[in-house]
């Protein structure tokens, strides 16, 4: 009953010379809980409407259970599919609509033990006498959601099932669809772009990037080692800092990562990944520095593999458990162009591209849709522009975020000591592709 799903070079168009899903591999196996992960527009729904049926496939090839399925109509795939912008029948009851998809498999049979049974996992069983219309929204992706899961389909695709609901419904029915799906020991595939949702649920996450597979792996393993920085930055709260550095190693001293006004002092004897740098030596690279791997306290307080740096409290954001402050350290952040909020900064006046239409023309192709991971040259890099007056004391945002306890009294201007644990250090070339930990099997990882 339960399915492997694989996608062979998988690719869609939907305009001529537009790809959204780029030669995309990827073997589900039979009850895994697979979770596609990435950022508006970067073809997760697509990837799910092709699984169901609902979307020709432009390239590649679709199996279920091993057989070609590239052609094979939706209703002959046994799948349960819970749409994004989900839709139920307006002139029926919830309970008509959860029992629909019983009644049509089986004609003669009671619907009302399965909808019943169904109601109470999503607490809506006050709700089965209404109309859609009698419903909120939260209260009518419940419903579709149960006219998903009544019916024991070979799998079932979410699209954003809990994207409509409040805080704590998503996380009761999180829960809830983790334990059904597990219990029934059905194939799942789950869209979203919400990192902790991929994270709590999935058995693997397919990190997705402008149509293209950015990592597959548990989701330990992407947020341990994460294969570039778009991971490495989609990937945990508050975000990973992202520093650019200049790797120093000179061949009768010390190993070290410049950070612009400070250096991280590689701890000898050297760690394997660490020695592994050496390769970088005068490229500039990205430095990756979750914020476990940096904490508050006094150079002596180091233990060994921490090294000390210093930052001038730019800003405190209170969180309730914890605190976050945002430190400015000397050095320069690292851009990731689909993570960035839009920036307050001064306008960004536009430069003449060259080629022009050329490369309008290209930015078209799917290659150029997904863009380089990482930018290291940003607008805000150019200097002062002689058009905007300098304003008196700009407020930098910082660039080193740290996570601390809300007893801890800092305020802007202070100078504060820091450590880094280098144990937890990660560094990206200037592809954006990880270098440290160098990228091998590690054992111990899932996956
Ligand atoms: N029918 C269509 N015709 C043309 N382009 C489309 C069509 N459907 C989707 N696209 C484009 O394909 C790309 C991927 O869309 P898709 O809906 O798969 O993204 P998504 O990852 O699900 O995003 P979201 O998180 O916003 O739902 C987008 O650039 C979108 O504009
Ligand atoms: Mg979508």
């Amino acid at each position: 009953m339960t399915r492997t799903i694989s996608l062979n070079q998988v690719s869609k168009s939907y305009t001529r010379g537009v790809r959204v899903v780029e030669r995309l591999s990827l073997d589900i196996r039979p009850g895994e809980f697979l979770v596609l992960l990435g950022p508006s527009g970067c073809g997760k729904s697509t990837v799910l409407r092709m699984i169901a049926g609902l979307e020709d496939v432009t390239e590649g090839e679709i199996r279920l259970d091993g057989e070609y399925a590239n052609d094979l109509p939706p209703s002959a795939r046994d799948m349960a599919m819970v749409f994004q912008n989900f839709a139920l029948y307006p002139n029926m009851t919830s309970r008509d609509n959860i029992g629909f998809p019983l009644r049509i498999e089986n004609p003669g049979g009671d619907p009302r033990p399965r909808v019943d049974a169904t109601a109470r996992r999503l607490g809506i069983e006050d709700l089965l006498g209404r109309f859609p219309a009698q419903l909120s929204g939260g209260e009518r992706q419940r419903v579709a959601m149960g006219r998903a899961i009544a019916r024991h389909p070979s799998a079932f695709l979410m699209d954003e099932p809990l994207s409509n609901l409040d805080a704590k419904l998503r996380n009761h029915l999180r829960a809830e669809i983790s334990s059904l799906t597990r219990d029934l020991g059905v194939t799942t595939v789950y869209v979203t772009h919400d990192q902790s949702e991929a994270m709590s649920l999935g058995d693997r996450v397919a990190v997705l990037r402008g149509g293209v597979l950015q990592q597959l792996a548990g989701p330990r393993a992407v947020y341990r080692l994460p294969e570039n920085v778009f991971v490495a930055a989609f990937i945990g709260t508050p975000r990973i800092n992202l520093l650019r550095g200049t790797v120093r190693a000179p061949l009768d001293g010390a190993m070290s990562i410049s950070l612009g006004r400070q250096y991280l002092r590689l701890p000898e004897p050297l760690s394997s990944d660490h020695q592994l740098l050496r390769v970088q030596q005068g490229r500039e690279v990205i430095v990756g520095l979750r914020s476990e791997a940096v904490r508050i306290a006094s150079p002596a307080a180091a233990r060994p593999r921490e090294v000390a740096i210093s930052g001038l409290v730019a800003h405190v954001e209170f969180q309730g458990h914890e605190v976050l402050v945002h430190f400015n350290t000397g050095s320069r952040p690292a851009v990731v162009p689909e993570l960035e909020a839009p920036r307050p900064a001064r306008p960004v006046r536009r430069r003449r591209r060259d080629g022009g239409v050329l490369d309008r023309l290209r930015e078209r192709t799917g290659t150029l849709r997904a863009g380089p991971v990482v930018v290291l040259e940003h607008p805000t890099d150019e200097g002062p522009d002689p058009e905007e007056p300098r304003s008196e004391a700009p407020r930098l945002p910082g660039d080193l975020v740290v996570r601390t306890t809300p007893d801890m009294a800092l305020r802007p201007g202070m100078h504060v000591p820091l450590l880094v644990d280098l144990a937890h250090l990660f560094v990206f070339d200037r592809s954006g592709q990880r270098v440290c930990p160098a990228p091998q099997y590690l054992p111990g990882l899932d996956e």
